[in-house]
């Protein structure tokens, strides 16, 4: 028998990749944040990561979780994801990271008891498997909140009960892991910032709530957007440093998240037949269009503009 081209992943394990890899680099610099922010996850990641085990039975023992909360589309899986990578890199020197991707929608099951079981399993046997092979482990759960519910409560809207249910699992998965491998870092990604709840509070070490990009930000992101534009066609290295047209369009996309405004910048290029064939003819008219199209559409439900 041949071997496989690609290992089966356990069950609820999304993806496994060895840090810091080169094209794991950009997420971390593209979401655009108080770099005090940045400072404190990085700062908390790295002290679970590389002194976790040292400091393990310690009155100030790390719990090793780091929740991001926020409304959707306000970078908490780009962020997530570039913390792994930052992180990596920074402990580079003393050993390799894992970076595992659990997949929370996995487990939702018609018998809740089978689908508690599955993630209880995830986290005594999986996670500190896949934790014993490199110095340095990120295990990341984003939207938690799809965690262990019924299937069927996982395709309406999602309930508070299952929400804390969902968050009870992680955390008694986390003090099951914590005991076997510690210095494993989770994080946790959450659109429910309710459900950062006092068991939350009292064991995470850093909470990061995400927010819409404020006035100031809105044109960052902007430019950023036509940035990687221009780094395709160079053409587009004058708009990507017309700071006057972010401010224009940041004005037209004032409460709109992240995503929105990426991807309004992006979608500036299919409104013309001939953008779309060749992007380097976009004009700051097609941004223009585009943001007042979308602003037309409606800001995100979040969001104060509309
Ligand atoms: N503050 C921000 N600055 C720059 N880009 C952002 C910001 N917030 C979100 N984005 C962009 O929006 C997209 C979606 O972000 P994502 O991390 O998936 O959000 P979430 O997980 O909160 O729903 C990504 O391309 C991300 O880079
Ligand atoms: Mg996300």
């Amino acid at each position: 028998m041949t071997a496989p081209l690609t290992t089966a992943l356990p069950q609820g394990v999304a993806g496994v990749h060895a840090l810091p890899a080169g094209h794991h680099d950009g997420p971390w610099d593209a979401v655009i944040v108080d770099p005090g922010v940045k400072e404190r996850l990085l700062a908390t990641a790295v002290l679970v990561l590389r002194h976790g085990r040292r400091l393990a039975g310690s009155a100030v023992a790390p719990h090793g979780l780091i929740v991001l909360a926020g409304p959707p589309g306000t970078g908490k899986t780009t962020l997530a994801q570039g913390l792994a990578q930052a992180a990596a890199r920074a402990l580079a020197p003393h050993g390799a990271t894992t970076l595992v991707e659990v997949d929370p929608h996995a487990f939702p099951s018609e018998m809740l008891g089978e689908s508690q079981r599955a993630v209880s399993r995830l986290f005594r046997e999986t996670l500190p498997e896949l934790a014993a092979r490199r110095p340095h482990t990120v295990v990341l759960v984003d939207e938690v909140e799809a965690l262990a519910v019924r299937r069927q409560a996982a395709s309406f809207d999602t309930n508070p009960v299952d929400v804390h249910r969902a968050t009870d699992a992680v955390l008694s998965g986390l003090d099951v892991l914590r005991a076997r491998r510690p210095g494993t870092l989770l994080v946790v990604t959450t659109n429910f910032a309710e459900a950062v709840d006092d068991a939350f509070l009292s064991r995470a070490d850093l909470i990061v709530r995400t927010e819409l990009p404020d006035a100031s930000v809105v044109p960052l992101i902007v430019a950023d957007s036509l940035r990687e534009l221009a780094a395709q066609w160079p053409e587009l290295g004058g708009l990507a440093a017309d700071t006057a047209v972010h401010e224009r369009m940041g004005g037209l996309l004032a409460g709109f998240d992240g995503r929105r405004i990426r991807k309004t910048v992006h979608g500036a290029l299919s409104l013309r037949l001939a953008t779309a064939r060749e992007p380097s003819l976009l004009s700051a008219d097609d941004l223009l269009a585009a943001a007042r199209e979308a602003r037309r559409e409606g800001a995100s439900p979040y969001g104060e503009g509309g």
